[in-house]
């Protein structure tokens, strides 16, 4: 009698995805941040393993459960979270779901910033932080073999998504229509075109799950293929 077992195309194969917010301190109590809930990277996470992949998960602090079979790495900063995915290296593909503070604070305080009665509230002064998904794309010999990134737009999604492709040198990018027309930005469902060198898919909306189920299978083809 046959048995049958689960289709694991992507086992021996290292994926690296990045997921949540970063936190940026402003002084030992207070931060920057955003409202990313983690749900699409940790879903590509869990979506990867169940192919068979070795998944190293690099998550800003979100409220979403360890996804099954997955090694998580919390990290806070944008910093710590570059840190963390150049240890995780050398694997086959790095998706970058994280939605990354664009700005870290100039300088650190190293206590609680006070008020002063009449003195003027303090003003914060911002250096960008760096961008993960470039970094990874330019990593030389370490560069992963497949580097895919998102986009989120409210317009244009897929001119401004062929641009950001090329301006961070990424393999694959994961336009996402967030317009309040498409009805799905923080929800439950998103509106994908996937852009790669030989043009753009249109993916129906569909659950974040449905979505990392497909582009599992996607990176599981274009890995056996090469
Ligand atoms: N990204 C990253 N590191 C950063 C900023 C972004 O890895 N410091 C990644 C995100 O994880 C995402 C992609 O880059 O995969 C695009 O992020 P997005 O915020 O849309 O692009 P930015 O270049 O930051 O441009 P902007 O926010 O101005 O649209
Ligand atoms: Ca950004």
């Amino acid at each position: 009698e046959a048995i049958s077992l689960p289709h694991q195309p992507l086992l021996g194969r290292r994926a690296l995805v990045t997921s949540g917010p970063t936190r940026e301190a402003i002084d030992p109590v207070r931060y920057i941040s955003n409202h990313s809930s983690g749900r699409q990277g940790h879903a590509i996470a869990a979506a990867l393993a169940r192919l068979g992949a070795d998944v190293t998960l690099v998550s800003g602090p979100v409220s979403q459960l360890d996804p099954a079979g997955v090694r998580v790495v919390k990290v806070e900063s944008a910093d710590q979270m570059l840190s963390a995915c150049q240890a995780a290296l050398p694997v086959d593909v790095a998706i970058c779901a994280a939605a990354v503070a664009d700005w870290k604070l100039a300088r650190l305080a190293g206590s609680k910033l006070k008020k002063s009665p009449g003195a003027p509230p303090p003003s914060l002064e911002l250096v960008p932080n760096p961008d993960i998904l470039a970094t990874l794309s330019a990593a030389g010999n370490s560069r992963p073999r497949l580097v895919v990134g998102f986009a989120a737009e409210t317009e244009e999604v897929v001119a401004n998504a062929v641009a950001k492709r090329a301006r961070k040198g990424c393999d694959w990018i994961l336009a996402n229509d967030v317009s309040p027309a498409s009805g799905t930005f923080g929800g439950e469902n998103n509106t994908i075109h996937l852009v790669t060198a030989d043009g753009v898919e249109d993916w129906p909306t569909q659950s974040k799950d449905a979505v990392a189920a497909r582009l599992a299978a996607r990176i599981a083809q274009h890995l056996t293929a090469i």
